[in-house]
């Protein structure tokens, strides 16, 4: 299976604090570090530890050459990545004793993703099964064109949600994977089958959508299925969503049915959350498989 992921790659400075800072409080932070991270990045370990021959595309800054190094140790083909005389993007992330965060990110050298990179990447990986976007780069729309008359299938992660994502074009869009937050947003409902209905209702082939402690939804306008989310001690959260749209996609192309999907992914972003970091708290398959067993369910 050939993956194709357009997208972002940071530098993510974690700060560890008490709590998250209100407006116009100086906070000391117990703890600072420096991870590999990025929706790209991310989603294409998580697809490349689930099984796939992932190929990474997108930009770095001359600082960023240690990510796509990153990258390349995880066995991700990163031959596509380009330079920018931009920064590398970074995030900065605020982690509270319950492992929730805020972020601010600097998009730098994932905005700088031109049409040109675009057509390039597009043209040398036709024969790609799927493409999948976040929406940290430039060019998304752009890319879901190309990719779309290129006859490649798309997935897109429309997140972080602004408001420009709702005017996407989401009839290009053959998997939605988003978390309930960006799914409300889009779709204007609150209930997470009411949202999972209608963003089908835009035009997309498949939605998937993540409920956080209430689990997940597939919904393909002829099936609906749920699976549960696995209660665990969260230590920080970061890049579970990437982990889970890289495990559940994975599974859906390879076949397994939409609740086996959700499962093991739900199980994959358990795993993730309780260490520190994004990339590199992201499962092997096998102790994805371990864990399940342990659950008394299989993948
Ligand atoms: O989804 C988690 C990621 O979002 C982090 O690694 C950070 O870089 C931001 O892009």
């Amino acid at each position: 299976m050939k993956i194709l992921v357009f997208g972002s790659f940071n530098i993510d400075k974690v700060y560890t604090l008490s709590h998250l800072p209100q407006k116009g409080e100086t906070l000391y932070c117990g703890g600072y570090e420096v991870h590999v991270g990025g929706k790209g990045l991310n989603q294409a370990l998580a697809f490349k530890k689930a099984g796939a021959d992932v190929y990474a595309a997108g930009k770095v800054g001359a600082d960023g050459d240690y990510l796509t190094d990153y990258l390349a140790s995880g066995g991700v083909d990163v031959s596509l990545i380009d330079k920018s005389g931009e920064y590398t993007g970074h995030t900065i992330i605020e982690v509270d004793p319950d492992g929730q965060n805020q972020m601010i990110l600097f998009g730098g050298a994932n905005r700088e993703i031109t049409a040109e990179y675009c057509d390039k990447i597009i043209e040398e990986n036709k024969d790609a099964d799927l493409i999948l976007m976040q929406y940290e780069t430039s060019c998304v729309e752009y890319m879901l064109r190309k990719a779309h008359e290129a006859k490649i299938p798309t997935a897109l992660n429309p997140s972080p949600y602004v408001d420009e994502v709702k005017n996407l074009p989401y009839s290009l869009v053959d998997y939605l994977i988003l978390n309930e937050y960006e799914g409300a947003q889009i779709s204007g409902e609150t209930d997470g089958e009411k949202i999972a209905k209608a963003l089908y209702s835009m035009g997309c082939g498949s939605v998937i959508l993540t409920l956080g402690s209430e689990g997940s939804i597939f919904y393909d306008g002829a099936q609906l299925a749920k699976a549960s989310a696995f209660s665990v001690n969260a230590v920080d959260t970061t890049g579970a969503g990437d982990t889970f749209t890289g495990y559940c996609l994975y599974a859906l192309l390879s076949g397994e049915k939409p609740e086996d999907a959700l499962a093991a992914a739900s199980a994959a972003s358990a795993i993730e959350v309780i260490k520190k970091g994004a990339a590199e708290t992201i499962p092997e398959r096998q102790e994805v498989l371990e864990f399940m067993r342990i659950q008394g369910l299989s993948y």
